[in-house]
C-alpha cells in the first residue's frame, strides 16, 4: 500500500504520517527532509540556493543517511530548501530515490508512506491513497511558532507569518511540480482539529480502504 500526504508547512501532515505509518506497519519518508538536506550540502559548499549546477550535484550525490544529519529542520534550512526545490534538474534528479522508496519500502515493510508537496501529482500518481492536508495560514503560524519556542528557538510570531507566506508563494506558484491537491485525494482541513482528531480522522479513510478489484476494473466489465 502506497500513501500519499501532501499539504503546506506547518499543516500537521508530518505528525500524522508518522502516526499513520506506525499504526499501519508502513515505512515513512519525509520528502522535505530531503530538499532540506539538499539546501544544507549547497549552503555548506558556500554556494547560494539559486545555483542549479551546485544544487542539482548535491541531489545527485544525496544518499539516505544524509536525512539524519543535525539541524536540517531549521528555518534558514526550510527557506533555502524552498528556493532549491523550484529548480527542475534538482526535482528530477530527486525523483527515482523517491519512487524506489515506494516501490521498495525498507525493512521488509509492505507498503509506504511518503509526504511532501507533489507525492501524489508526480512522485506517486498511482498511490493507492493521496490526502492532502491544510490548514489555515493563522493556524499553521501559530503551530509554527510554538514549535519554535518549544524548542528553545528564538520566534517572533509576525516573521513567522512573513516566512510563512513567502515559502507557500513560492511552493504553490513554481512551475515545477507545484503544490496542489491530486486528483481524487481526500482534503483533510487541520485549523480546528488537534493531531488526535487529525490521525483519528485519517485513520478511518486509510482503514476504509479496499484495493480495486481487477474484476471491476475496465478489462473486467461486461
Ligand atoms: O516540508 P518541509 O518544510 O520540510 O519542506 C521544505 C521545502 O522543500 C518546502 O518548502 C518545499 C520543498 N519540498 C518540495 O518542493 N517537495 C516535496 N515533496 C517536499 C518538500
Amino acid at each position: 500500500m502506497i500513501i500519499a500526504i501532501d499539504g503546506p508547512g506547518a499543516s500537521g501532515k508530518g505528525t500524522l504520517a508518522r502516526r499513520l505509518a506506525a499504526a499501519f506497519d508502513l515505512a515513512y519518508l519525509d520528502t522535505g527532509l530531503i530538499y532540506r538536506a539538499v539546501a544544507a550540502k549547497v549552503l555548506e559548499a558556500g554556494a547560494i540556493p539559486t545555483d542549479a549546477e551546485a544544487a542539482c550535484a548535491a541531489a545527485r550525490a544525496l544518499a539516505f543517511a544524509d536525512l539524519a544529519r543535525p539541524g536540517l529542520r531549521q528555518e534558514n534550512i526550510g527557506q533555502a530548501a524552498s528556493i532549491i526545490a523550484a529548480i527542475p534538474s534538482v526535482r528530477a534528479a530527486l525523483l527515482d530515490l523517491q519512487r524506489r522508496f515506494a516501490a521498495h519500502p525498507p525493512e521488509g515493510k509492505k507498503g509506504a508512506i511518503l509526504d511532501g508537496r507533489d507525492i501524489g501529482t508526480v512522485v506517486c500518481p498511482q498511490a493507492d491513497i493521496k490526502l492532502f492536508v491544510s490548514a489555515s495560514p493563522e493556524a499553521r503560524a501559530g503551530r509554527r511558532h510554538k514549535e519554535l519556542l518549544d524548542r528553545g528557538e528564538p520566534s517572533i510570531y509576525a516573521r513567522v507569518v512573513q516566512e510563512m507566506e513567502a515559502r507557500d508563494a513560492r511552493d504553490s506558484a513554481r512551475d515545477a511540480a507545484p503544490l496542489k491537491s491530486a486528483p481524487g485525494a481526500f482534503v483533510l482541513d487541520t485549523s480546528e482539529m488537534d493531531a488526535d482528531a487529525a490521525f483519528e480522522a485519517a485513520k478511518r479513510i486509510v482503514s476504509a480502504y479496499r484495493p480495486p478489484s481487477p474484476a471491476h476494473g475496465p478489462q473486467g466489465e461486461g
